[in-house]
């Protein structure tokens, strides 16, 4: 969601400055960009190096500096951002934004903005509940400005009550939700899965196969740009986290069963990783010695939780809609079809797996939709088209079952 945002971030003095360079690192770790202005308060809790430092950016403090305006003028600065936050919001800026007044950097680019702005507040929790305050928050509110928090908690002061800035993880979480605003998956849960699954045999071998994880990963980017909170349950892969995605990393069928689970309730379930249909029987705490001419060991096997049809199940967990894959080598269409209504989901998406159309390395996928309505042929396309169009349809199929 965060991915390309250019952020005004206006640092006011609050303790709480002492949080931003920490929301910088976070947001820029989502991929947005981060501007700081920091006012003469702000400076006093927090160093311009330091959030130079993490936002790789000029910190911008003074309103009357040639340089400043030479290099980007306040009206610029407050409008060349996606969204400006103010963090920490103090119960005098909040009261200098209420009333229209622009006597520094930070107030004059709020007035001259024409973009969303979000405060998170922070203050001792008698400066917020004080009438004054709570006006000046129903005048903002009412012209369209964001809260995120306060929350509740011990003050730097030593009270207790409303008044804490909210985390970092809090604020990220916040404008990632409102970035999400009017995407055709706001207001969704989805849930992927993707890789292998790795079975231990002992505490160095494992049983495993060849998935990359790439198309799950693409599958679970998709879905996230699309607007839906998506949680991607991997196996071990070399793929990077899809920006935006909660991933939760797991080893075996076992483990991915019960984070699927945790994952629940969701809108919809892609469950597009290659998991193991068995694991040993017997894995023992220490590493299987060879012994010279003695017969290899056997390896029995027990049958893992089939997470796909059990998420399929009918019951107050299952998703609105369950995706799952099936990949073949043999007879296509017709093991896919039979597949879906084994496991019970809705649709299943199948491709051809066989060594010679290097579908599992590969970055191209020749994929069959197949729902109730049908057998879909899609081209040839690259795994991020694959993921692009399923997401389409997945937003399509959401909207009409609501
Ligand atoms: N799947 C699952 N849990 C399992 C096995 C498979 O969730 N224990 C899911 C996969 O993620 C995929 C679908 O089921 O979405 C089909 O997996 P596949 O291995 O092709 O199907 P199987 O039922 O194992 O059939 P077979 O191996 O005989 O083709």
């Amino acid at each position: 969601m965060l991915k390309g945002k250019q952020i005004l971030l206006i640092i006011s003095g609050g303790i709480a400055a002492y949080k931003c360079p920490d929301l910088v690192r976070a947001l820029r770790k989502r991929g947005a960009a981060v501007r700081c202005v920091l006012t003469a308060g702000g400076s006093q809790f927090v160093t311009p190096l330091a959030l130079g430092a993490v936002s790789e950016d000029k910190v911008y403090e003074a309103l009357f500096s040639l340089t400043d305006e030479a290099e980007m003028g306040h009206i610029r600065l407050s409008r060349e951002s996606d969204v400006v936050l103010v963090a920490p919001a103090t119960a005098n800026i909040l009261a200098k934004m209420a009333s229209g007044i622009a006597d520094d950097l930070a107030t004059t680019a709020l007035l001259a903005t024409d973009k969303p702005v979000i405060c998170a507040p922070a203050m001792n929790v008698r400066m917020w509940e004080n009438p004054a305050t709570a006006n000046n928050i129903k005048i903002l509110s009412d012209r369209g400005v964001g809260f995120i928090g306060p929350e509740e908690g011990d003050m730097a002061c030593g009270e207790w009550g409303l008044g804490r800035m909210s985390e970092p993880a809090q604020i990220v979480a916040a404008l990632e939700n409102f970035f999400r605003q009017g995407l055709p998956l706001d207001g969704t849960r989805a849930l992927v899965t993707s890789g292998p699954t790795f079975e231990a045999i002992d505490p160095v071998r494992y049983l495993a196969n060849r998935s990359s994880g790439k198309q799950g990963h693409a599958i679970a980017a998709a879905l996230a740009r699309m607007g839906s909170v998506t949680t991607l349950v991997s196996g071990p892969t070399h793929q990077p986290d899809p920006a935006g995605v909660e991933v939760v990393r797991v080893e075996s069928a076992v483990q991915m069963f019960d984070a699927c689970t945790h994952a629940l309730p969701v809108d919809v379930a892609v469950l597009a990783a290659a998991v193991s249909d068995w694991r040993p029987e017997q894995v023992p705490e220490d590493k299987i010695k060879k012994i010279p001419g003695a017969q290899p060991p056997g390896l029995s096997l027990v049958e893992n939780p089939d997470i796909l049809a059990s998420l399929s199940a009918p019951g107050n967990t299952r998703p609105r809609l369950v995706v799952g894959f099936a990949a073949e080598t043999d007879n296509i269409i017709e093991n896919a079809t039979a597949k879906r209504a084994r496991k019970g989901c809705d649709w299943i998406v199948a491709n051809d797996v066989s060594p010679e159309t290097g579908t599992f390395d590969g970055d191209a996928n020749t994929v069959h939709l197949i729902t109730k309505d049908g057998v879909e042929d899609w081209p040839e396309l690259s795994k991020n088209d694959v993921a692009g169009r399923l997401a389409e349809r997945i937003a399509d199929a959401l909207a009409v079952t609501p």
